[in-house]
């Protein structure tokens, strides 16, 4: 059994993926060639959006409108420690400091009460300046958008969604990517939507922002490509991951619907599972069951990889704990939610393509627990 089969949806996409592969051979535009601008209009329609940005990585799409907002040193930027470290790392690269906010223990998204708390904290401080807000849609799960947009206004603070596994998530039908002031997803490989490599997309319907996204990622060039108007990088999607993503966008719907079916599967038997809001659709990035106790998700781990199923645990360290943001001077204890999750939580295979089969003998060692 796989943790994430990619090989069946590339039998499925591999000869029209071939087809526009040999069209960028021929036509030899790698970088920002056609395949990109093609893909951003798409990807702009799907979710709803006035500007869909792609970029070289879930990462730069998080870093490019923190850029453009002139985050840096003295600012304060809230977000979770529950969540890749690609989210916090943005807010540091740019010498901001990332404040941390604990996590509901049902949905692991971002706790919208402690969120307040903190903001007043670092109010009565003094010492920083409240900027922003990266609430991260977690395993595709969007948060709490209605009650952050709300708090962000009250305290005049940005929004940028970290869909990185949100992409194809709704709330109330309203797609992910038009929340916030702006979302930033990531099409690595074993994402919802992924591509071949690495690659991401910035959303926004702020003309502007678009505008200096969009000259961020070209190393801050606008009109003139050696004549640069402000700091960028080199942020670009490449044509054959946009190819790839064209040619996956077209079954993406029918995929997130097997998704489902699979989610429902495992919901049948598994009771301690990621909390869904009604009206609220994840993209299914991944699925995670959290355990009684760190020996009983251990103990199950062990159990499944006897019988060839694996499993990874998503997330084993809460950032505030890792090393790289000790600077920080967090300690244990601090975040209680998110530091028992990493103890309790262990996620399951999730793709498209399980089998009935497959989702039996999980049922069956799940349940000897
Ligand atoms: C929540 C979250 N944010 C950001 C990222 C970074 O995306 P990328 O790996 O495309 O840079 C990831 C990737 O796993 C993620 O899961």
């Amino acid at each position: 059994m796989e943790f994430l089969d990619l090989k069946t949806q590339q039998k499925r996409i591999r000869k029209p993926l071939e087809k526009r592969i040999n069209k960028i051979l021929d036509h030899g535009a790698y970088i920002m060639g056609p395949e990109v601008f093609e893909l951003e209009e798409k990807l702009a329609d799907y979710c709803g959006v006035k500007h869909a940005i792609s970029c070289s990585s879930g990462t730069d799409a998080l870093l490019i409108p923190l850029m453009a907002w002139g985050i840096g040193p003295g600012d304060a930027v809230f977000t979770t420690p529950f969540t890749y470290v690609a989210t916090a790392e943005v807010i540091s690269i740019l010498g901001a400091t990332p404040v941390f906010v604990d996590v509901y223990e049902s949905t692991y998204n971002i706790d919208c009460g402690m969120l307040e708390i903190e903001i007043n904290k670092v109010i009565k401080e003094g010492k920083l300046k409240p900027k922003a807000i990266i609430p991260v849609d977690l395993f595709g799960l969007p948060a709490r958008y209605r009650i952050i947009d709300k708090i962000a206004k009250k305290y005049n603070l940005k929004v940028i969604e970290d869909a990185a596994q949100s992409f194809g998530g709704s709330i109330r039908g309203k797609r992910v990517g038009t929340f916030g002031d702006v979302a930033a997803t990531s099409f690595y490989p074993a994402k919802p939507l992924g591509c071949y490599g690495d690659g991401g997309a910035i959303f926004t319907n702020d003309d502007s922002l678009a505008e200096e996204c969009k000259a961020i990622r070209i190393h801050g060039t606008k009109q003139d490509k050696y004549n640069s108007e402000m700091i960028g990088l080199n942020g670009r999607l490449d044509s054959i991951q946009a190819a790839v993503l064209l040619e996956k966008l077209k079954i993406f719907d029918e995929e997130l619907e097997m998704r489902n079916t699979v989610s429902s599967c495992y919901r049948k038997f598994l009771n301690n599972s990621q909390y869904l809001p009604k009206d609220y659709q994840s993209a299914l990035a991944l699925f995670s069951v959290v355990l009684g106790s760190k020996e009983k998700r251990d103990d199950l781990i062990t159990r499944l990889s006897k019988n060839n199923i694996p499993t990874v645990i998503y997330y084993k360290f809460p950032i505030h704990l890792m090393n790289a943001f000790k600077y920080l001077g967090y300690s244990k204890g601090d975040l209680p939610i998110s530091e028992s999750l990493s103890n309790k939580i262990v996620s399951l295979p999730m793709h498209p393509y399980i089998s009935r089969e497959d989702i039996n003998s999980i049922q069956l060692i799940t349940k000897n627990k």
